[in-house]
């Protein structure tokens, strides 16, 4: 069988048993929850920028951190803007530093992943890469990748225009792992994802409800009490769509870019400039939204991210106690 084969070796090229990754998640990825999720069998992901600016950590001591936790593998982002040389280089050094701490598995997204590909490859990495779309699959294994995190409808963050089931028809001839990214809150998406054919899942918004994510609690219960028809796509926060949970604030505020910012990001030579604009600005409204809580309230400016995986996610638990009840149902 297809997925009975590609899940083999997705967790065989991961070195893990259950084939189910905790997305890198700007500003919720903290180390305890990556740790967590590894030592319950699945595969954490770390994102530098939230280890570092968020949670505090210096990037090296953070993934020790994590070692301390678990010597499980672990993950870790690589986000290639393409736009800031200075931005680059640090990805270029914090690619070398997990090389150096032992960790094997890079998820890459936007751009073209040839170089995190050649920098991993003589340590026997392994790189997937983020994807909404057949061009960009092609773009991406013509970079070299091993694996592709196909991005849907339904996930948190920037999501894809496709539907799960859309997007592995698209890609399903690449040969390589698919892994389902999007709308899985609860073991039924797990398992519906699996028999669609996709090797395995990668969850963001159902880890975020955890007692090991250091998100305020506020934020926690808003995911557990929402349903998906409360999720919406902004161009507010980043100048892109992005899926967070429709508070007051969003209701009041709109979901569309005012018509200076939008002419600003289709221009040429302006375009680069403002989505800079945009990804410091939104780091830390971002920050401030998931840890001081309080973005439910009528006068807040905050933003919650989300997907529409909510509808499945019912309480707050120890992320092992997910890894776990997923493996169960999988088998
Ligand atoms: C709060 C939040 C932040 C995210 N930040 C990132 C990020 O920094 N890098 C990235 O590649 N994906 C990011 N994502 C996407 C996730 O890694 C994952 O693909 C997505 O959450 C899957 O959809 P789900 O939330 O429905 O499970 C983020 C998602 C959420 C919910």
């Amino acid at each position: 069988m297809v997925a009975a084969t590609s899940t083999m070796s997705l967790t065989r090229q991961l070195g893990i048993e259950v084939p189910l990754i905790c997305g890198a998640m700007y500003p919720c990825s903290n180390p305890e929850l990556v740790a967590a999720v590894s030592a319950a069998g699945a595969i954490g992901v770390v994102q530098p920028l939230s280890m570092i600016y968020v949670h505090g950590h210096d990037y090296r001591e953070g993934l020790r951190l994590i070692r301390r936790l678990t010597d499980k593998p672990i993950g870790m982002n690589v986000l290639i803007e393409g736009s800031s040389k200075f931005y680059l280089d640090r990805m270029r050094r914090w690619v070398d530093v997990a090389l150096e701490e032992g960790v094997r598995f890079f998820v890459t997204s936007l751009g073209n992943p040839r170089w995190v590909v050649d920098r991993v490859a003589s340590s026997g990495g392994v790189v997937y890469h983020d994807v909404t779309e057949r061009k960009w699959a092609e773009k991406g294994l013509a970079g070299g990748v091993h694996g592709l995190i196909a991005v849907n409808d339904r996930a948190g963050g920037h999501a894809g225009p496709r539907c799960a089931a859309e997007l592995y028809e698209e890609l399903a001839d690449l040969g390589v792992p698919l892994v389902c990214a999007g709308g899985i809150g609860e073991e039924a998406d797990f398992v519906a994802a699996l028999r669609m054919g996709y090797a395995g899942a990668q969850l963001g918004t159902r880890f975020i409800a955890t007692d090991e994510c250091r998100a305020h609690l506020d934020y926690k219960q808003a995911i557990v009490a929402a349903t998906e028809q409360d999720i919406v796509l902004t161009e507010r926060v980043t100048g892109v769509p992005l899926a967070v949970i429709r508070t007051p604030f969003v209701e009041r505020i709109g979901t569309k870019a005012g018509p200076i910012a939008r002419w600003l990001l289709r221009g040429r030579k302006t375009k680069h400039w403002m989505r800079t604009v945009y990804a410091l600005r939104s780091a830390w409204q971002l920050k401030r939204a998931s840890l001081a809580g309080g973005a439910g309230e009528k006068t807040s400016k905050d933003y919650w991210q989300a997907g529409k995986s909510v509808e499945g996610i019912r309480a707050i638990e120890p992320a092992g106690e997910i890894v776990r009840r997923f493996a169960a149902a999988a088998s």
